[in-house]
């Protein structure tokens, strides 16, 4: 059985932070009443120069950096994003043009379930034996879509991007089950009217349009406790392991009530649970990936643990995954090992 373990990973974040107090300024809104709801009290966001490609071209050479590889090495790309720069090209081929190489390159659009079915997506490439090397990237510009005179929107999202390189393993690392789901019939309690091909007549003379996010909060609230806390508990079973056996829960950045809920169906106290909202607002498909980097620098993720990763968001849809972290069995790896020993270049060492 061939495996898709995680040899590589990179985030990148805008410089521009706006903070709750920022928002005080320019909606009816405190601190106190986003935090006590939220969890949130900072988000970063895209700046003129800022880009979905930017971001995720940023996260991308950060995590071929960590896999010793090149873009020449990558046999796919694959961008989960609701944001692409532009709809003709994809984003994977905005990024593919800037890291270079000849990888194939596809997006996939799950709004901020997009990372997790990219990743099993992705998995299934490696796993089948057709590609050896992909690059997962989950990057968002939704602040573009915001509209900051909406109270019950502007306070929730941020920008952002996170990047895997995937690679074949012998031993079970990478994606051990996953769990997909969507609801189409729920689509207008989160969606963008008139960003697509099909543009509203109530949208006005085209093409100063700008459309905005539409969000039903308390709909999606409801809809996400339910779906997060059932996808996790069913991609633990799926994996054949029991609560005790997670490591660490990486839950979807949105909400903090929302994440609690998800830990508590786990049984899982807050240490296993790995929170940066309070910095980053909702970075969509880019959430789950940025939060695994962090998690990784601060040294929360060894060789053998298992990740639930849990994700909800725009479809509606919802996906659950259990990863295990680490690089054992990594065929490419053992190869470049004995090559850089022999030639008396540094060990790679980076996992
Ligand atoms: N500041 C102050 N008051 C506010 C604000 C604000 N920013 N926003 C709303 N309110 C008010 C409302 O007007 C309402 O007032 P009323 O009772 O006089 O009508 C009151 O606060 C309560 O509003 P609710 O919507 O019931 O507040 P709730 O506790 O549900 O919190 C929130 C709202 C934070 C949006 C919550 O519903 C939520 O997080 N939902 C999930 C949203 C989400 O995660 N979306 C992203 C999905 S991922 C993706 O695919 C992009």
């Amino acid at each position: 059985m061939q495996y898709a373990a995680i040899t590589g990973w990179g985030m990148a974040v805008p410089d521009r932070v706006l903070t709750n107090a920022d928002l005080e300024r320019m909606v009816e809104t405190s601190d106190e009443w986003i935090v006590s709801r939220t969890g949130i009290r900072e988000r970063r966001v895209v700046g003129p120069q800022d880009t979905t490609t930017s971001l995720s071209v940023a996260a991308a050479r950060q995590a071929l950096e960590k896999a010793e590889l090149t873009a020449d090495d990558l046999d796919l790309i694959i961008v989960a994003t609701c944001t692409p720069d532009q709809f003709l090209v994809s984003e994977a081929c905005l990024v593919q043009g800037e890291l270079g190489g000849r990888a194939a390159a596809f997006d996939l659009g799950a709004a901020c379930s997009g990372f997790v079915y990219a990743l099993s997506t992705a998995s299934q490439f490696i796993q089948s034996g057709a590609y050896q090397r992909v690059m997962v990237i989950g990057a968002d510009t939704l602040t573009r879509f915001v509209d900051y005179s909406d109270r019950s929107t502007c306070i929730l999202f941020g920008d952002g991007a996170g990047a895997f390189v995937l690679e074949a393993s012998t031993e079970p690392r990478g994606l051990l089950s996953t769990v997909l789901g969507a609801d189409g019939g729920g689509y207008k309690h989160l969606y963008i009217p008139g960003w697509g091909a099909f543009v509203p007549e109530s949208a006005g003379i085209f093409p100063e349009y700008r459309p905005y996010l539409q969000m039903n909060g308390r709909e999606v609230f409801r809809f996400a406790v339910t779906v997060m806390g059932d996808a996790a508990v069913e991609a633990v079973e799926k994996a054949g392991l029991g609560f005790d056996d997670i490591d660490m829960l990486i839950p979807h950045q949105a909400n903090l009530r929302i994440i609690d809920a998800a830990a508590r169906r786990l049984n899982l106290s807050m240490d296993k649970v790995w929170v940066n909202l309070d910095r980053y607002g909702n970075t969509s498909a880019a959430s789950i990936p940025i939060a695994m980097v962090e998690a990784e620098q601060a040294g929360k993720l060894g060789e053998g643990d298992n990740l639930v990763l849990v994700a909800f968001g725009g479809g509606l849809a919802w996906a659950a995954s259990v990863v295990r972290w680490g690089t054992d069995g990594v065929c490419s790896r053992a190869t470049q090992r004995a090559v850089n020993s022999r030639s008396g270049a540094r060990s790679s060492g980076s996992n």
